[in-house]
């Protein structure tokens, strides 16, 4: 019998998205627009590629000590990287120049470790000509804690990734320009670890993108042609085992280029930056009432008040709150364990739990902060 909170078989995933699409032809033209068309992001013809709001004040101090020129090469979209990572072990994919490793080796510290995936050599030999000095003279660690490797994001078995390996998996403006989104994502899920995470900014469009515009040269290495439907990116979550995709922040894409915007259509786009954990087992595809409570303990470093795990979970320090099985197991039993308190367990069930906005145990409903749905072509449920 089929376990509907089990992951479908890869090659299962695969077929469908592979059809009518030559993959090494997209793999051929983004290659060509990140190792030679792009020299910086001033080439960039639309925001879709810069789209993202002003990090938070670590990574910004962390950006303060990155070479210029891995900056230079930046062509990111949104804030992929969640506060309180030290220690952790982070994959980034399709880490381009490097510019979100280099910021991600800070905050791990020399314990945590960083490795980055990217398929374009130009791309790597600045990451990698910067690492050693890098961390040594800047960051005053006895050796580099980064390591990037040439590779294809849909195979990191070939890249030497292996199964459960992974704390936290990072991507900046990337999986737009795989042809194959369901062996990424599916990859992703075997390399993460129980109880990690993959927390990554990417482009997604308010519908299905007719032929003409998803086979444009341009619109592809712009991470527009590319972009998927929301609301196919769900269903694609949900059937390689991350079941609840969490959307944290959405701004939308401008095309300021007028021959773009007239190929595009009434098509909108979007920058999210989505959540996914890795709990095996635990993640329901609907949100269900245990009446567990989780409590913040403020102990995220530049989050002492107040946690946003999402667009609609404001968790306020020490204050209980009452939360369903999904949201109980993303912050009690992944890497954000240390910071929560769960009350409560699964062995009693009250019943479809109210999505219409998470509750204090004060009885106070619906958080200022919740605002599923306000930004963007979608979104999951809790
Ligand atoms: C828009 S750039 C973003 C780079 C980087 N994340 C950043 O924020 O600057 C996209 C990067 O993804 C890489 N890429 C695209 N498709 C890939 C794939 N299938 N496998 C590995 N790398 C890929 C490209 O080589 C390019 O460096």
């Amino acid at each position: 019998m089929v376990n509907p909170l089990e992951p479908a078989p890869i090659a299962e995933l695969s077929r469908a998205e592979q059809l009518g699409k030559d993959q090494d032809a997209v793999k051929a033209t983004v290659k060509e627009y990140y190792g030679e068309t792009l020299k910086t992001s001033n080439d960039l013809r639309t925001s879709a590629c810069t789209a993202c709001k002003p990090p938070p004040a670590a990574v910004r101090a962390a950006l303060a000590e990155v070479p210029a020129e891995v900056k230079e090469k930046f062509y990111g979209c949104g804030n992929p990287i969640p506060a309180g990572i030290e220690g952790l072990r982070v994959l980034d994919l399709g880490c381009g120049s490097g510019r979100d490793c280099y910021v991600a080796a800070k905050l791990v510290g020399e314990k945590g470790s960083v490795t980055g995936v990217d398929m374009t050599p130009a791309q790597l030999e600045v990451a990698i000509s910067h690492a050693d000095a890098y961390c040594k003279d800047k960051l005053g660690y006895a050796k580099s804690n980064m390591t990037f490797i040439q590779g294809e994001i849909e195979y990191l078995d070939k890249a030497g990734i292996k199964d459960s390996c992974v704390d936290l998996i990072i991507s900046n403006c990337v999986i737009n320009l795989s042809p194959d989104k369901a062996r990424v994502l599916s990859e992703a899920y075997r390399v993460l670890a129980p109880g990690g995470e993959m927390h990554f900014s990417d482009v997604y469009c308010d519908r299905r993108l007719p032929q003409s515009v998803r086979t444009h040269p341009v619109l592809l290495g712009e991470c527009l042609a590319g972009a998927l439907y929301n609301n196919d990116f769900i269903r694609l979550c949900r059937k390689v085992g991350f079941t609840d995709p969490r959307q944290l922040e959405c701004e939308e894409i401008q095309i300021h280029d007028a021959e773009l915007r007239d190929l595009v259509g009434e098509a909108r786009f979007y920058s999210i930056t989505y959540r996914l954990f890795k709990v095996p087992g635990q993640i329901e595809d609907l949100c269900e009432d245990y009446g567990q409570v989780a409590v913040y303990k403020g102990t995220i470093p530049g989050h002492t008040h107040s946690y946003d795990l999402d667009d609609h979970h404001k968790f306020v320090a020490n204050k209980p709150m009452l939360v369903c099985g999904n949201t109980a197991s993303m912050v009690g039993e992944t890497w954000l364990a240390p910071h929560f308190t769960i009350i409560g367990d699964r062995a009693v069930h009250f019943g479809q739990f109210d999505c219409s906005g998470p509750k204090t145990t004060t009885g106070a409903g619906g958080s200022p902060s919740n605002s599923a749905g306000a930004c963007g072509p979608g979104g999951a449920c809790c």
